[in-house]
């Protein structure tokens, strides 16, 4: 009797909530809408549906996933979407292309990251046919079109603005871009700085058509150290430093980021744009991977090459046995357990991390409106 007396009364408290929940709100215990926007970083699949280089379809990707099957998530297992859809309560969303995604599943919300896409047009324009980000945008208004036409359109709008938002753009922009080949067009045409503070003014533009599509909470993540991956390492290192370049695009793009985020939140008189620095987050393991129980942070798990940092991880490469002690999966892309990693300092993590808040801090403002 003692024992059961604690589940009795979390069950009257259970029952009054789902009451109370349904009064007020019929949507309530449902988990919020997540969107994701973006690069290969958090795409979950939907390059597998066009004709293009840039996919993670085949094995050894997926390796540690839940069905040990390649999805067209560039990392041994689950990655930065799936990992937050987990915190946030709710089961991963479906690419936006996947003929899974309608009905019921609508309500989850959707991905619309494809790899290899930046903030420019013509980033990425070696991967032929991928999803740009203006694209993205389109097919979310589409998405949008398709869910007025299952709840209508005043609840359709009320999820979206509820909805929490991620969007992972700008690390291509330098190495499918500017960096991609010696004197590409784009390094003709502007010195690094300049070239910064371009692709900025028109990240503005893409925030704020995302904005005007109904988005309210918005996680924009900037770069990581992009000198400091393995494919870096294995072509423009000297003896294993960080690459030199790419850490100086990634030193001026991030601060200016935040800086534009502050700005358009000071012009929209709110906090939808949060600022997940991701430099920060890789650097702590890249500094010192022993800490976080990584054997390097240098050799890719998957690979070939200086530091299986050449070409792509395919069927022929080189593969670890356990991929939780590396910190990158193949010569781009984090492991699963590094995904973590990131994913437990957007939820928990200081002003270090997240500005002008954490993850947590923002479930508990938007739980009491
Ligand atoms: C990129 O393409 C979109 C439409 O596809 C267009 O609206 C936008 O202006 C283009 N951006 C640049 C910088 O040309
Ligand atoms: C999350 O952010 C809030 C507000 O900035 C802060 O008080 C809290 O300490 C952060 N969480 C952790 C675990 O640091």
């Amino acid at each position: 009797m003692e024992n059961s007396s604690v589940p009795f009364f979390s069950w009257v408290i259970f029952g009054l909530l789902l009451t109370l929940g349904s009064n007020l709100a019929p949507q309530a215990e449902a988990a919020r809408a997540f969107f994701v926007f973006g690069d290969s970083l958090v795409d979950n699949g939907n390059n597998n549906y066009l004709a293009t280089t840039a996919r993670a379809d085949a094995w050894p990707y997926g390796i540690d996933y839940p069905t040990h099957r390649a999805t067209g998530r560039f990392s041994n297992g689950l990655n930065i979407p799936d990992l937050i859809s987990e915190k946030i309560g709710s089961e991963p969303t479906l690419p936006y292309l996947s003929p899974e995604l309608k009905g019921d599943k609508l309500l989850i919300g959707a991905n619309f990251a494809s790899a290899g896409i930046g903030i420019l047009n013509d980033t990425g324009v070696q991967f032929i046919n991928i999803i740009r980000i203006y694209k993205q945008l389109d097919y979310f208004q589409q998405y949008q079109q398709r869910v007025s036409q299952l709840i209508g359109p005043e609840q359709t709008q009320r999820l979206v603005n509820e909805a929490l938002v991620l969007m992972t753009l700008g690390g291509n922009d330098f190495v499918n871009n500017y960096y991609l080949v010696p004197y590409s067009a784009r390094s003709r045409q502007f010195a690094l700085p300049d070239y910064v503070v371009y692709i900025i003014s028109e990240y503005r533009k893409i925030l704020l058509r995302l904005y005007d599509l109904g988005a309210r909470r918005v996680l924009v993540t900037g770069t990581g150290p992009l000198g400091c991956v393995p494919a870096e390492l294995a072509q423009h290192s000297r003896a294993g430093e960080c690459a030199v370049e790419l850490q100086r695009a990634a030193a001026l793009f991030n601060p200016q980021l935040v800086q534009m985020l502050e700005g358009l939140n000071n012009q929209l008189g709110s906090h939808v744009f949060i600022a997940a620095n991701a430099y920060e987050m890789h650097m702590d393991w890249v500094t010192n991977p022993q800490a976080f129980g990584f054997v390097t942070s240098k050799v890719a798990c998957c690979g070939q090459g200086p530091y299986n940092g050449i070409g792509l991880c395919t069927v022929a490469s080189n593969l670890c046995p356990n991929r939780d002690v590396y910190a990158f999966w193949d010569p781009f892309h984090p492991s699963e357990r590094a995904n973590r990693l990131i994913v437990q300092n957007i939820m928990t993590g200081s002003s270090k991390y997240m500005s002008p808040m954490n993850l947590s801090t923002i479930m508990e403002l938007d739980s009491r409106v």
